[in-house]
């Protein structure tokens, strides 16, 4: 059924994706599509120790989200459930485990959007919230604003009715004696990107596509550890943390945020697909070894192209990331990996 119906798109047109798009565009919508998603837990040069629990992670946190589009949800929905599973999870700097500023505070970072009008929603610099993706959703969805911030983004939580938690129950023992060690430093972003390759603890994201060829991205981070106060990375900013597009698939990137923006590393990746017709992985390679190139960034993305193909690249050391379509699971670590995780 899912390929009878992306074939016949094929027949209608030397680009499937643009005649399935005008077909949703129409209210024409068919349940046609072969859902699929992805997540990762950050780009960085994770350590052994947290190996096991960064595989783990990503696996619970893209069953969560599959079981959604299974179940008839949006990409919308199951991008957002998959990341609250990241954020819940203390091994990834999202929500509960957070890296700490430079006073010792937490501030987050959040985005969502979806393909179809390109609707997006962002907070930055917020506090005391356990899931910031959700409040980055209501802001999509109940504002006529793409991004709010700091102080403003905390009182529309409070007007939206969601709950605080105290900054204590978002802090992890990891994430203290790493603010304890890199707050010595001066310039953080230049030590933890360039010198010190183990530092980071960044950011998790998810990328899908449901029934309906709609996609969605959505991305989460603690930022990067004794990190200004006030600053703010990559992952709220549309084109840089997230993008996507119905007619060419989503994206959710991690790294060094400084870099990320200088290239907008999102939008790059789709339009390497919309301008040079290049496959979700030859995208992302394409991009992050400009990426590179250009400004020495170093980071990771997933993509998820609006057919249903996932793909992931990093040029740092590690990235936790799992894919899940045709109710199976894929996962890995390490470069090279592509661990069967069986049935979803
Ligand atoms: N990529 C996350 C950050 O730099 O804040």
């Amino acid at each position: 059924m899912n390929n009878i119906c992306y074939s016949s798109c094929l027949t209608l047109s030397t680009h499937p994706r643009i005649v399935c798009q005008a077909m949703h565009t129409n209210n024409m919508e068919r349940n046609c599509f072969v859902p699929a998603i992805a997540v990762h837990g950050g780009a960085w040069a994770i350590p052994q120790a947290d190996t096991e629990a960064s595989c783990q992670g990503v696996q619970r946190a893209v069953r969560a989200g599959y079981k959604v589009l299974e179940d008839g949800g949006t990409a919308v929905d199951a991008v957002e459930q998959a990341v609250r599973v990241l954020e819940d999870d203390p091994v990834f700097d999202a929500g509960t485990g957070s890296v700490l500023n430079y006073d010792g505070d937490v501030e987050m970072d959040a985005i969502i959007m979806e393909g179809k009008e390109l609707k997006c929603g962002a907070v930055a610099c917020v506090n005391n919230i356990k899931n910031p993706i959700s409040l980055a959703r209501k802001v999509m969805e109940q504002t006529d604003h793409t991004l709010l911030v700091g102080h403003g983004a905390n009182k529309f939580a409070n007007e939206m009715g969601i709950e605080k938690v105290p900054t204590s129950d978002l802090v992890t023992e990891d994430a203290r004696k790493t603010w304890e060690e890199y707050r010595k430093f001066k310039k953080t972003v230049d030590v933890f990107f360039s010198s010190r390759t183990d530092a980071g603890h960044d950011t998790v994201g998810c990328v899908a596509v449901d029934r309906l060829g709609n996609v969605a991205c959505a991305t989460s981070t603690g930022g990067i550890s004794a990190k200004k106060v006030g600053r703010v990375g990559d992952s709220p900013i549309i084109g840089s943390g997230a993008y996507c597009d119905n007619a060419y698939g989503a994206v959710s990137t991690t790294g060094h945020g400084e870099n990320i923006m200088k290239v907008t590393l999102a939008r790059t990746i789709i339009s390497y697909m919309e301008h040079l017709g290049l496959s979700a992985k030859e995208a992302a390679d394409k991009a992050i070894a400009f990426m590179s190139k250009r400004v020495g960034g170093v980071g990771g993305a997933i993509v998820v192209s609006s057919s249903g193909q996932l793909a992931k690249s990093f040029n740092s050391e590690r990235m936790a990331w799992a894919f899940a379509s045709n109710n199976s699971v894929r996962y890995g670590i390490d470069p090279g990996d592509d661990i069967d995780g069986g049935a979803v």
